[in-house]
């Protein structure tokens, strides 16, 4: 059977990266080829310190918003990763079996752990092994992501391929990633190096998928780009780090390919070009805000979504995790 899990941190309001990058392709991948579990990270964003009633309140919000952009209940498990217990106890077992040299070589650790790594938390050097538990205590097999996640997943792969070899048996799939679409990795509005992120400082580096007309208008205005006018082909976006994300993302949001964006916009400047992208963002992101606002005004709502789905989602968790056990010699009386 064809298993897709994902999942996305509460740390920060969902921005236009996650949408293009994951989200999006999330909402389409629900329907009869796969089974669809979709979880918000509440416990991977405690790898960095949170105020505890923001983090409640934000990953409510996530979930909400994830309902908003088309996750449907009806379709997809939707639920809080905290809310089934074997994710945790999953991530111990694997991580007794993952060498610390595997964990050293994560690149998004020695971005979050900067040059002070020894005051970085154990969890932030153990995130990874929760991820690949979060994928593996359901035996999923696809895993929907931006392109940033790459490396986590390669890593889950190595770990489920050496439990499968120490205990002699097929148990846990090889999960395949599903990278998908135009915006695979969405940059930063203010520098085209970086990607777009919900731990920047400077909110007019992304486009968050609540911000109003305005504001959206505002911060395309304000987006970085070089004094050329557009190229009238892809080739010429190749040493213009900016001018290639903002056209990346028009070619995702209208969804159509980027030579046909270049065939339009070529030669002309980017005044214009961003006046109509930002008329762009309104069309496509307004319907998810109004409804966001919508699916808040009933929390409760909200949270019976998440408390069915997390049942949902322990049915398949735990006789996981319990054969897991088994396998590793831990007793049942
Ligand atoms: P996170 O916000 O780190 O929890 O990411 C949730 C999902 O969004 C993951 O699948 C990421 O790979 C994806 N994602 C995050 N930032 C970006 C980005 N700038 N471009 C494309 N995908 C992204
Ligand atoms: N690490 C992912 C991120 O930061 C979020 C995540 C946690 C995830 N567990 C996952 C993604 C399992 C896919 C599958 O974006």
């Amino acid at each position: 059977m064809k298993r897709i899990f994902s999942g996305i941190q509460p740390t920060h309001k969902m921005h236009l990266g996650n949408y293009l990058g994951a989200v999006r392709n999330w909402v389409a991948l629900q329907g009869p080829e796969y089974e669809t579990i979709y979880c918000v990270v509440d416990l991977h964003a405690l790898t960095l310190p949170q105020n505890p009633d923001d983090l409640r309140a934000q990953t409510r919000e996530l979930a909400a918003t994830l309902i908003a952009c088309g996750i449907d209940p009806a379709k997809s498990i939707l639920f809080a990763q905290s809310q089934v217990t074997a994710h945790s106890e999953l991530s111990w077992l694997l991580s007794c079996q993952t060498p610390l040299g595997w964990l050293n070589r994560m690149t998004q650790f020695k971005d979050k752990a900067g040059k002070q790594r020894d005051n970085a938390g154990l969890g932030l050097l153990a995130y990874p092994v929760l991820m690949a538990a979060d994928i593996l205590v359901y035996k999923g097999t696809h895993v929907p992501v931006g392109e940033d996640q790459k490396q986590h997943l390669e890593l889950t792969r190595e770990i489920a391929g050496s439990f499968n070899h120490r205990y002699g048996r097929d148990f846990f799939p090889l999960t395949e990633p599903q990278i998908l679409g135009a915006a695979t990795r969405v940059m930063s509005l203010r520098d085209g190096t970086k990607k777009m992120s919900k731990s920047d400082e400077s909110d007019y580096s992304r486009i968050n998928l609540t911000d109003d007309a305005d504001t959206l208008a505002l911060k395309f205005r304000k987006a970085r780009t070089d004094p050329e006018p557009l190229p009238s082909e892809e080739a010429g976006l190749e040493t213009r780090p900016e001018a290639r994300n903002l056209v990346t993302i028009f070619s995702a949001l209208a969804e159509r390919p980027v030579d046909e964006v270049l065939a339009q916009y070529g030669g002309s400047q980017f005044s214009g070009f961003k006046s109509d992208l930002a008329d762009l963002a309104v069309a496509k992101l307004a319907p998810i805000a109004d409804e966001l606002a919508r699916l808040m005004a009933d929390p409760a709502h909200v949270d019976s979504i998440l408390r069915d789905g997390g049942a949902r989602a322990r049915a398949i968790a735990d006789p996981i995790l319990r054969e897991v056990q088994d396998i590793m010699g831990l007793i049942r009386v």
